[in-house]
């Protein structure tokens, strides 16, 4: 479709959708006009007017698709420039750019403001003529005062996922020339995919474009990234002096960028961010260049400074398919977990901290928070902090992340070393040094001797391991190869379990006496018969501080299947049967330090304490090892405990044959919905047990 079809066609709606109703609240819609040229320097696709004849917004509509020669991008700063510039000659309030797949709607008026931070408002559009009528709405909701613009890091996300958009598919097309011209570099490619451990064989065509396809979208997103980090270091003052602000000629964008980012390494260092795999940068960029160099000129008019690491972290989310990170067990952790996890495992500012899968690096920087809080003195603390926090995980990209999400933390002061190493956790050897170096690409500095024999281990070891059901691990021969291991002695556990549970047993192997572990992870192992062996490794090798499970409105659904977990290393049985451990299921959401406190203070075992607020179930360990399913802590109405500890109640196991019946398949009348739940006022104990499908 040509361009003019393009906004010919929106046009139409458009009319259409004001002839139907154009009365809107705040606005009632008049005419709308195409190619319109009074008292313009230019020609605008499209002006909606009010009845009175006031322009309200003018659309500028581009291709999604066009070559790249032209102009096809809502968030180019060409196209908002046009568009702008017609608005104020006409004096329209709002002004629109469009592609079809895309609308952003900015604010005309707002002065002072660099044209790309103006107040703007993104619409991804699966239907243009329904579109049309809601554009109309939104529009008179904004002159209202009714509708929030997008913020400022949501607006910085989308324009980069757009770019990302639109380089994807071309570099996709590069590669597959590359591959097909260049001998070599199919086998370079091959190989590499096979070091990968990635299934790539040509002549299948399925496996082969799903291949292609997601590494071209590694390496657009790799080089963005890149490009996003020069410009936060060239806008810091601490690196600005000794980098040359990035402005690549045209036509040499690709040539000009590898000797900006060589350069930003001897000078500087970052390594760990912009040296990797020679692969990457063998795939021509010819196609994309134009928009990459507009793209970087671009970056200079926002404030890069106020983009904090969250923004990284959820430009990655925006870039890499969801399924392709749930493929990977991978997604983020919300913060507030992690500032939990870490507040109640990190003590010192002298502590040594381990994520031994850590995704784009959430637990590591709220460790490196907790530690900077700790710090004596924080100013000048960054390199202190960073050379404690070692991170190891599988996939490159969210591993890059979290170098650069660590090295953001404090632009003022140099960053010379991060510790985060691309490695299968199941690969890591105790005591072994994790070297920043390796994920770099640039040689690796592992060694037998490293940070455990300095520093005696790991201080506390954090994380959020991934959920992969035992059915899709892999390797499990290797996952289980640890469980002989001297020290942790757990060949019995179940061949069934989820990663999580070895993850767990070999990230005991880094952990001393007395040293924190807390993740949190998902909480089928409190009722399910693998679970049993996970509860029983935690018996015999921690005292459980705590699990601490959280009700649906607490976290909008998203962790109600999960627990967090804290349990201290104890080698010392005695200590361990003693201790009191809490079962703590939070009912409101109450802040880390409340939480804290009640998980800090001393308790007595057998405490059943309820209120509004949370309900806390208390045992001593040694009364534990007689509990199959702890999940009865957090759900058992009281009066079960009463029962349980009646002298008359026995298992019906001990006196009766217990088996499996008929599976009917009648899942209707088994299964009940959440809400008939609430109706039948079975809440609050009982729809844990009862199967739930909503
Ligand atoms: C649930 S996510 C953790 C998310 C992380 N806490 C964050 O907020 O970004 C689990 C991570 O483990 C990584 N992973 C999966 N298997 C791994 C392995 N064998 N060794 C190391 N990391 C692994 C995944 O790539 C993913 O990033």
């Amino acid at each position: 479709m040509s361009e003019a079809d393009i906004h010919f066609d929106f046009f139409a709606y458009l009319k259409a959708a004001i002839s139907e109703r154009p009365d809107r609240g705040s606005v009632t819609y008049g005419d709308v006009r195409a190619e319109y040229t009074d008292g313009l320097s230019g020609r605008a696709d499209i002006v909606v007017f009010d009845d009175d004849g006031a322009p309200v917004f003018i659309v500028e509509a581009k291709r999604p698709d066009g070559d790249g020669s032209r102009e096809t991008d809502p968030y180019s700063a060409d196209v908002i420039r046009q568009a702008f510039g017609y608005a104020g000659d006409l004096g329209a309030p709002f002004f629109c750019t469009y592609n079809e797949k895309r609308l952003v709607v900015f604010d005309a008026f707002e002065k002072g403001v660099p044209l790309l931070e103006r107040s703007q408002k993104s619409y991804i559009i699966s239907d243009p003529e329904e579109f049309a009528d809601t554009l109309l709405d939104e529009v008179a909701d904004l002159m209202e005062g009714d509708k929030n613009w997008d913020a400022v890091d949501d607006v910085f996300i989308e324009r980069v996922n757009t770019l990302h958009e639109y380089m994807s598919p071309r570099v996709e097309t590069e590669l597959e020339n590359h591959l097909n011209e260049d001998e070599d570099f199919q086998s370079d490619f091959e190989q590499w995919t096979a070091a990968q451990g990635i299934e790539y064989d040509r002549d299948d065509e399925d496996e082969r474009e799903e291949v292609q396809r997601e590494f071209a979208q590694q390496a657009a997103y790799l080089i963005i990234n890149k490009v996003i980090f020069y410009k936060i270091l060239e806008s810091s003052p601490t690196y600005s002096k000794d980098i040359d602000p990035l402005v690549p000629r045209p036509s040499h964008v690709q040539e000009d960028l590898e000797e900006y980012f060589s350069h930003l390494v001897d000078e500087v260092d970052f390594e760990a961010i912009y040296e990797h795999d020679n692969i990457y940068s063998e795939i021509p960029l010819d196609a994309v260049e134009g928009k990459l160099r507009a793209f970087i000129l671009e970056l200079d008019d926002y404030d890069l400074s106020q983009f904090n690491s969250d923004v990284i972290g959820r430009i990655y989310e925006g870039v890499i398919p969801a399924d392709r990170r749930r493929a990977m067990g991978e997604y983020y952790t919300p913060p507030a977990i992690c500032d939990l996890i870490t507040r109640l495992t990190v003590q010192s500012s002298d502590d040594t901290v381990l994520d031994p899968a850590c995704g784009s690096g959430g637990f590591l920087v709220s460790a490196y928070h907790r530690l900077h809080d700790k710090l004596p003195e924080p100013a000048g603390g960054h390199e202190h902090i960073l050379s404690h926090l070692s991170g190891v995980e599988i996939n490159r990209f969210p591993a890059h992340l979290t170098a650069i999400n660590l090295a953001i933390q404090d632009l003022s002061a140099y960053t010379e070393w991060v510790d985060v190493e691309i490695k299968d956790f199941f690969d890591v050897k105790k005591y072994q040094k994790l070297g920043g170096r390796e994920m770099a690409g640039a040689g690796g500095t592992e060694t037998e001797e490293g940070l455990g024999d300095q520093r005696g281990g790991y201080d506390a070891v954090v994380g959020n391991p991934p959920y992969i059901r035992q059915e899709n691990i892999d390797d499990k021969d290797k996952v289980r190869n640890h469980l002989s291991s001297d020290e942790i002695d757990a060949e019995d556990m179940s061949s069934y379990s989820d990663i999580y549970a070895y993850f767990i047993t070999h990230g005991t192997e880094f952990l001393a006496d007395g040293v924190d572990f807390g993740f949190i992870t998902s909480d089928r192992w409190l009722d399910t018969q693998y679970g049993e062996d996970v509860q029983q490794f935690l018996l015999d090798n921690y005292e459980i501080r705590a699990i601490i499970k959280f009700d649906r409105q607490v976290f909008d659904d998203a962790l109600v299947d999960s627990s967090v977990v804290i349990l201290r290393r104890q080698s010392d049985k005695s200590e361990r049967d003693s201790n009191v451990a809490k079962f703590l299921r939070l009912k409101q959401e109450l802040s880390i330090d409340d939480i804290a406190a009640i998980v800090e203070e001393e308790a007595e075992p057998n405490k059943l304490v309820t209120n509004d607020d949370y309900r806390l179930v208390t045992r001593k360990q040694a009364a534990l090892h007689h509990e199959k399913k702890w999940n009865v802590f957090f759900f058992a109405p009281p009066l079960y405990f009463d029962l349980d500890a009646h002298p008359a109640v026995v298992e019906l196991g001990d006196i009766a044959g217990v088996s499996r019946g008929i599976t009917t398949g009648a899942n209707p009348f088994f299964f009940g919905h959440t809400d008939e739940f609430d109706e039948l006022g079975l809440e609050p104990y009982s729809t844990h047990a009862l199967k739930a499908t909503g």
